[in-house]
């Protein structure tokens, strides 16, 4: 007897990236589509919220289509849909909650809510089932910088998270004020290969002992005021020693905020999610550092670590053999908490 086969179609419209996946049984990705909507936010300096949801909407649609016709399948072969519900863009969001759902009560299929950034953890599952419990997830985006204790599939302990900005935020405004663009992530991390890290010596927010919380705006604002000195004295800025400063100050409390609380939690395995684990130098740190502690890491290839719905999909794989299920009532919340 042939087992029957799960598919699992699922929609990311949370920021700036229209992303439609389908992953068959949690691990064979059969499509995996991201319209990025980049090049329209940067003539702006960043994503625009009602331009974001007026672009999903002209997209979604479209992507769906395409991601079925790439996998060779139909709607009727779906298991069931799943779609981000937040946190993101209010408007944004709903695009994607309100086509999914549409779709799910007109074809009769099962409709699961995923969480963004679970769907962010669960990148690293995207073909990497022997991760095992417990761990410590360290999700850095442009949205949220926190850390989590994972015990089991869908279990999360918040163990510390950013008091201001976001790590990427922190990226994308020092990024803007050094005029290198949009998204300003990917451009100082080459920017920084070049400089030399020791070059200024930028604020470390460690935030008292046996604190897991963050706080970026600090190092944020003495970026600002460096730049903004030079200028008035007419002076040069080094920007690859600036940009490689700057990202050794925040590279160096992330890794080490990480791996004190795997010691203190007895946590063997990191697992590293969100837009900003594509950034060299945290792979680097966080690799040689776990190596000296004997803890093992993972993290998702670069292009799982932006926004995208094959992770969304991967969530949703875990959910729906739980046996869990959305009801018509699921609906868009930007404040989604883990
Ligand atoms: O996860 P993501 O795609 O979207 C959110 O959920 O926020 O993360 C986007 C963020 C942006 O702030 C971007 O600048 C940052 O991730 N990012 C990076 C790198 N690649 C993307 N930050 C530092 N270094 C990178 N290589
Ligand atoms: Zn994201």
């Amino acid at each position: 007897m042939t087992q029957e086969k799960e598919i699992i179609l699922a929609v990311e419209t949370s920021c700036d990236e229209t992303a439609v996946a389908i992953l068959r049984d949690g691990r064979e990705l059969l499509s995996n589509l991201v319209f990025s909507q980049i090049k329209i936010h940067q003539q702006f300096g960043g994503v625009v919220p009602e331009i974001a949801a007026r672009k999903h909407l002209e997209q979604v649609n479209l992507l769906i289509s395409l991601a079925l016709e790439e996998a060779g399948l139909t709607f009727p072969q779906l298991s069931a849909l799943a779609v981000t519900y937040g946190p993101g863009l209010v408007g944004a969001l709903l695009i994607g909650v309100s086509t999914v759902k549409a779709l799910a009560y007109s074809l009769n299929l099962p409709l699961l809510g995923v969480n963004h950034m679970e769907g962010h953890l669960y990148a690293n599952w995207l073909g990497q089932e022997q991760i095992t419990f417990p761990l410590v997830g360290l999700i850095v985006s442009g949205g949220h910088t926190s850390l989590i204790e994972m015990r089991g599939h869908g279990e999360y302990l918040l163990l510390g998270q950013t008091q201001d900005d976001a790590v990427g935020e922190a990226y994308d405004k020092v990024a803007r004020a050094m005029g290198l663009g949009y998204p300003g992530g990917p451009l100082l991390d080459a920017l920084a290969r070049e400089g030399n890290g020791e070059a200024l010596s930028l604020p470390r927010a460690w935030l008292g002992e046996g604190s897991f919380d963050f706080s970026f705006s600090g190092l944020k604002t003495a970026v600002l005021n460096y730049l903004n000195r030079a200028s008035l004295k007419g002076e040069a800025v080094n920007q690859a020693d600036l940009a490689a400063s700057f990202q050794a100050s925040v590279v160096e409390v992330l890794v080490e905020k990480t791996i004190r609380v795997a010691r203190k939690k007895g946590l063997p395995t990191v697992l590293m999610a969100g837009g900003v684990s594509a950034n060299s130098s945290l792979r680097e740190q966080m690799r040689k550092r776990c190596e000296q502690e004997g803890l093992r890491l993972y993290y998702p290839p670069v292009e799982f670590c932006t926004d995208n719905a094959a992770m969304i999909a991967c969530a949703a794989h875990y959910r729906y053999l739980k046996g869990e299920r959305a009801d018509w009532y699921l609906n868009a919340i930007p404040q989604l908490r883990l």
